[in-house]
């Protein structure tokens, strides 16, 4: 079993990590937790600010009651501030939230206000054991290959993805919102997250269409489980529109996505690829779900992920949320290969 305690090598990995977000004495910071959160990463971050001589506080709210029909987990999209005015009017004036909520604070709903205030940056530090996260820890030579991925979802106009399985997915991205972290970022309104390590696109409205067939050995995010049997879906106008599968995998995905009783939570939310050359599959064999928020597999180099739930560039919002890596799939974009069968191809291999 793994142990939660401060380890000198974890608290060096926190002064590598914040440094290469452009922490050092005198920075501004604010550590966001709440009261579920996992002690030993506000720890952490606690010490590593007070090591680098940022000039920093620490807020912690009461982690909020449930509202959902079913539990929530690994969505990105913390309820923790609660719309607090003062923690809001704080974290606008610090130059970077070390973000150490359960969910974090990707897509809070008052991060648009705070990213406007033109101060804040956010890094997310996952809730991860800090194993997972010393064993993905950023590094800067990962930056220009997240920014040359990103780049090309920007130029393209449509992502195809087809895989053996019988995946055969047709995504116009043609202006779509494009993003991504390399796990750092030094730049006012910057979204990080440790693991990071990916390239994605917001689809527009009735731009996604297909099919998809998730193959043994992909994963659901959600339920941080590697899939044991098929699930083919079928995706018209960017809904999912059937589930079939006969194993425990589509059996779990439809009740968990009926419960919503939300045609939203149909919708696709983003579509990209993981870049990170650290992050393994099969780690998830290894930790137990308590141990990870599975960040780490949005990050799988060369993985195809693609999610449902909220897309608030199509006008979709929705607190049902899967983040679905899958394996062995073939990216193009205008026809360009940047993944086959599975593997980044030209400027982007790792
Ligand atoms: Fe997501």
């Amino acid at each position: 079993m793994l142990q939660e305690r401060i380890e000198g090598k974890w608290l060096d990995c926190f002064r590598r990590v914040f440094a290469l977000n452009g922490i050092s004495r005198g920075t501004k910071v604010a550590i966001l937790s709440e009261t579920q959160s996992r002690p030993v990463l506000v720890q952490l971050s606690d010490l590593a600010l007070h090591d680098l001589g940022a000039d920093y506080c620490m807020i912690q709210m009461p982690t909020p009651r449930q509202t959902a029909p079913v539990p929530v987990k690994s969505t990105g999209t913390s309820w923790a501030i609660q719309g607090n005015r003062a923690v809001i009017e704080a974290l606008k004036g610090v130059e970077v939230i070390v973000d150490c909520t359960v969910e974090g604070l990707i897509h809070a709903p008052e991060w648009p206000e705070i990213e406007d205030a033109g101060i804040a940056r956010l890094l997310v530090v996952c809730n991860e054991h800090p194993e997972i996260l010393e064993r993905t820890e950023p590094t800067a030579d990962i930056a220009a290959k997240v920014e040359l991925g990103i780049q090309m979802l920007r130029d393209a106009r449509e992502m195809r993805v087809t895989s053996p399985a019988g995946t055969d997915l047709v995504i116009d991205i043609d202006g779509a919102p494009c993003g991504g972290t390399p796990g750092f970022g030094t730049r006012p309104g910057a979204v990080a997250h440790w693991p990071g390590g990916l390239c994605l696109a917001f689809p527009g409205k009735n731009s996604v269409n297909g099919r998809i067939v998730m193959d043994v050995g992909d994963m659901n995010l959600t339920f941080k489980t590697v899939l044991t049997s098929r699930i083919d879906f079928t995706v018209e106008n960017d809904f999912v529109t059937a589930i079939k599968g006969d194993g425990i995998d589509a059996l779990h995905f439809r009740e968990y996505m009926e419960a919503w009783e939300d045609r939203n939570a149909f919708g696709m939310s983003h579509v990209g690829w993981g870049m990170h050359p650290r992050a393994k599959w099969v780690s998830a064999v290894m930790y137990d779900k308590r141990d990870m928020q599975a960040v780490e597999f949005r990050a799988l180099a060369g993985s195809f992920l693609w999610s449902t739930g909220a897309n608030q560039y199509a006008g979709r919002y929705t607190l049902g949320h899967f983040d679905l890596p899958m394996r062995n799939c073939t990216i193009t974009l205008d026809g360009r290969t940047v993944v086959k069968d599975g593997v980044l191809q030209g400027e982007l291999a790792v």
